[in-house]
């Protein structure tokens, strides 16, 4: 029996020059003009999307790398995503938009303002990314850069403070009756006084209380153990890469749920995203010759490969001879494990040449057989009822935010989805917490 789910799209490189280099881009579209995205948004609305989730990381990383993350375009420059919001809440009526926030960068005075003023003026679309990444400490002031459970210790701290200044105007506060000659009725609001571990501040707040669509959506990405205990805490939706099998997803979700519980939440208060990055082909031949193709990548498909890994683990690899096995040693201390983990991948590193490992990072799976993400709309839609059938809430399809890339993603897919009763078609009125609430 298929289920509706809910469907966001990921812009993963975040609001930059992505998709620098590819053909689209000589539709001329500027990535610094809002018409890009205000058009994919409409499209993603008609679609019968719930959200839009823009990836951000505040800096350019290690002053002594920067060109790494450049030159390519794969790391920066980024333009911060909250400030596209508005442009797209513009564009669009039932659309919500979930820009990347991390909590070093905004006091919870001021981001308990700004985001007050975006959902009301979206009339309730707004969502929050919230993201821990430390090594961007540096660009925000003289405290120390945190570790990584502290990340999360002040992230909760700096929410929690949003919550207290937004239920700071106590019931009644508010009552804009001309009639009795009263906008509010100070007695009512809350003098707010927090001394934390990490910030310390005063209220109440100086913005309206929320309507019936209430607070911002949070979403949260962390996958780390403590990641999943802050999502059980606090997130309306929790993100993570789409596993292919029954028993991933069911463990999975069985442990959101069981972070819910542990902090006195229902396992339904938290919808779990599972993003994929799809590569939607006409045939089943079109899709073998591209899977046999990714086996054996040519010398300028590993080079790109090496370039953005180079971004990424901000350590030259194509300075290295990719003939010869990879030194660990290059990597400094401040690259994440994680990553380095996904490079090495199977392999025996003290053997294997650094070009085999980029070259598999390289191969495409088909999804028929679940060995990756290779597959026509209805190998997807199959997938995806699948996941449906084992209890998934929803799906978060990751690409460039570009009308080529999202046409060519969806023109099949969606009435497949539609035609099984997989995607909406309607929004219902409320805003985002109500669309995601609505099944
Ligand atoms: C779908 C998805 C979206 C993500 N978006 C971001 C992002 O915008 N910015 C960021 O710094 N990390 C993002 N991450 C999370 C990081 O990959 C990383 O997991 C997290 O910041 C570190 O927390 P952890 O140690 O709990 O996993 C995303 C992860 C996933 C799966």
């Amino acid at each position: 029996m298929s289920r509706l789910q809910h469907f966001g799209w990921f812009l993963a490189r975040g609001f930059g020059p992505h998709g620098w280099g590819a053909p689209a881009l000589e539709w001329d579209y500027r990535w610094t003009a809002p018409d890009l995205y205000q058009e994919s948004a409409r499209t993603l609305e008609q679609a019968g999307f719930d959200l839009l989730l823009i990836e951000d990381a505040p800096s350019l990383g290690s002053p002594e790398t920067i060109d790494l993350r450049v030159r390519q375009a794969f790391g920066g420059p980024k333009h911060d995503p909250l400030l596209l919001a508005p442009y797209l809440f513009q564009a669009t009526r039932h659309l919500g938009i979930v820009p990347t926030v991390n909590p070093a960068a905004y006091l919870p005075y001021t981001a308990a303002r700004q985001f007050a003023t975006l959902q009301h003026l979206s009339e309730d679309r707004l969502g929050l990314n919230v993201v821990t990444d430390t090594g961007s400490a540096r660009h925000f002031g003289d405290a120390p850069q945190l570790g990584h459970d502290q990340a999360y210790d002040r992230a909760e701290e700096w929410l929690a403070g949003l919550r207290e200044l937004w239920s700071s105007w106590d019931e009644g506060a508010l009552i804009a009756d001309p009639a009795r000659g009263r906008y509010a009725d100070g007695s009512r609001l809350r003098a707010v006084r927090h001394r934390g571990d990490h910030f310390a501040f005063d209220g109440p707040l100086n913005a309206l209380p929320f309507g019936d669509g209430g607070e911002p959506v949070i979403a949260s990405p962390g996958g780390s153990g403590r990641g999943l205990a802050f999502a059980g805490a606090n997130s309306d939706i929790q993100l993570a890469l789409s596993p292919m099998d029954e028993r991933s997803v069911r463990d999975y979700r069985a442990r959101i749920h069981d972070a819910a519980r542990a902090r006195g939440r229902r396992p339904e208060d938290i919808r779990i995203l599972f993003a994929l990055q799809p590569v939607i082909v006409a045939s089943a031949e079109e899709a073998d010759r591209i899977v046999a193709r990714s086996a054996d990548p040519d010398d300028a498909t590993v080079r790109q490969i090496a370039e953005k890994q180079s971004s990424d683990l901000e350590t030259d690899l194509t300075a290295l001879d990719p003939d010869r096995p990879l030194d660990l040693s290059v990597f400094g201390p401040h690259v994440s494990q994680g990553s380095i983990r996904r490079l090495v991948g199977h392999h025996d590193v003290a053997t294997t040449p650094l070009r085999v490992l980029l070259g598999g990072l390289a191969r495409a799976g088909r999804l028929s057989d679940r060995s990756g993400f290779v597959g026509t709309a209805d190998e997807f839609a199959d997938y995806i009822e699948e996941l449906g059938e084992w209890g998934n809430d929803g799906i978060l399809l990751w690409g460039d935010l570009h009308p080529v890339t999202v046409h060519r993603t969806l023109d099949e897919l969606v009435p497949i989805l539609r035609r099984r009763g997989i995607l909406r078609s309607e929004h219902v009125p409320g805003g985002l917490r109500a669309n995601l609430r609505a099944f």
